[in-house]
């Protein structure tokens, strides 16, 4: 049973002005989950069956843009905070969606737990959805992620980690040094690690000389765990295992070296402080 629920029937997603191939199972009811295409309106995320029944659609949707609060925007970039307990329907629609681009993850059906950061590229049309990030609004181990994704045509243009650089952000304004929800899928590994790996690489060079400065401290100023510290340098191979605990151990030239080096290169995107209009939910 399991094994025949499972097979993926939808092969395209139409979605605003793209047509995506999916890349795994997403438990739409019924007939829904047995089209080969499914068309999705990008503003309000009904999904329908039939090519007739949406252009339909497109032409009464009033909605241009996620619901919820605008709490991010710079230019043509906003992010919208959409709380899952006011927006039980708009949540469910973007995790049926996003678990088309999803392995593993589990869909959650209960949207109450969780906040979403919808990331959209605003023009004269309206706000149009590239990616989001769920959050659990009590996260127990100190998740600031939950899910993430940024849809297939927007990927590598550096919006997921600009969606992982506010989630760092938003945990600084609540004073908590968080982390994504395990597993990460390799993608989300590789974004991560690159998002790590170049955020501590600069702090490390600000610090005149590497060897003094200390994963605690690290940690600190960053916002990333010890752990995920731990991690990023040891794939860098910057770190020591000596007499008991993990010492940073790199040169300033080292440190350079890798920030000359393609994959470490700065973000393509990044988030200005002073456009968040946020303060942490009591
Ligand atoms: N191959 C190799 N490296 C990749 C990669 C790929 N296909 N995709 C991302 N990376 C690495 C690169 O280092 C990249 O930085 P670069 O482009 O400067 O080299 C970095 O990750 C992140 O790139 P960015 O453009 O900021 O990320 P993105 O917008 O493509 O979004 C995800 C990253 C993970 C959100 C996106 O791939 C996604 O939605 N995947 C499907 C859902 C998923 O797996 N989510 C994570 C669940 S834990
Ligand atoms: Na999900």
């Amino acid at each position: 049973h399991e094994f025949i629920t499972k097979i993926k029937y939808i092969d395209k997603l139409q979605f605003g002005n793209y047509e995506i191939d999916t890349w795994y199972f997403s438990p739409f009811p019924g007939e829904y989950g047995k089209a080969r295409i499914l068309y999705v309106c990008e503003y309000c995320l009904k999904y329908m069956r039939l090519e007739r029944s949406y252009k339909y659609h497109l032409g009464e949707c009033e909605v241009r843009r996620p619901p919820g609060k605008e709490i991010y925007r710079k230019s043509t970039i906003s992010i919208f905070e959409v709380n899952g307990k006011d927006q039980p329907l708009y949540c469910q629609l973007l995790c049926l969606m996003a678990k088309l681009f999803l392995d593993h993850k589990v869909l959650y059906f209960d949207m109450d737990p969780f906040y979403f950061y919808v990331l959209c590229e605003t023009d004269k049309m309206g706000s149009h959805i590239v990616g989001y990030f769920s959050k659990e609004k009590r996260s127990l181990e100190n998740n600031n992620v939950a899910c993430i994704l940024v849809l297939p045509p927007h990927q590598r243009k550096g919006y997921g980690k600009l969606l992982i650089a506010f989630s760092y952000e938003l945990s600084r304004k609540e004073g908590v040094i968080g982390s994504p929800e395990k597993p990460l899928s390799d993608l989300g590994r590789l974004s991560y690690r690159s998002y790590w790996a170049y955020t501590l690489l600069e702090l490390m060079k600000g610090r005149c000389s590497a060897e003094q400065t200390s994963i605690a401290e690290l940690s600190e100023a960053s916002g990333i765990t010890p752990d995920d510290i731990i991690y990023t340098l040891q794939s860098m191979k910057m770190i020591k295992y000596w007499k008991g605990q993990n010492v940073i151990c790199v040169t300033a030239k080292t440190i350079n070296d890798h920030l000359q080096l393609p994959q470490f290169k700065r973000p393509k995107l990044t988030i200005d402080l002073n456009y968040l209009n946020w303060k942490p939910h009591a």
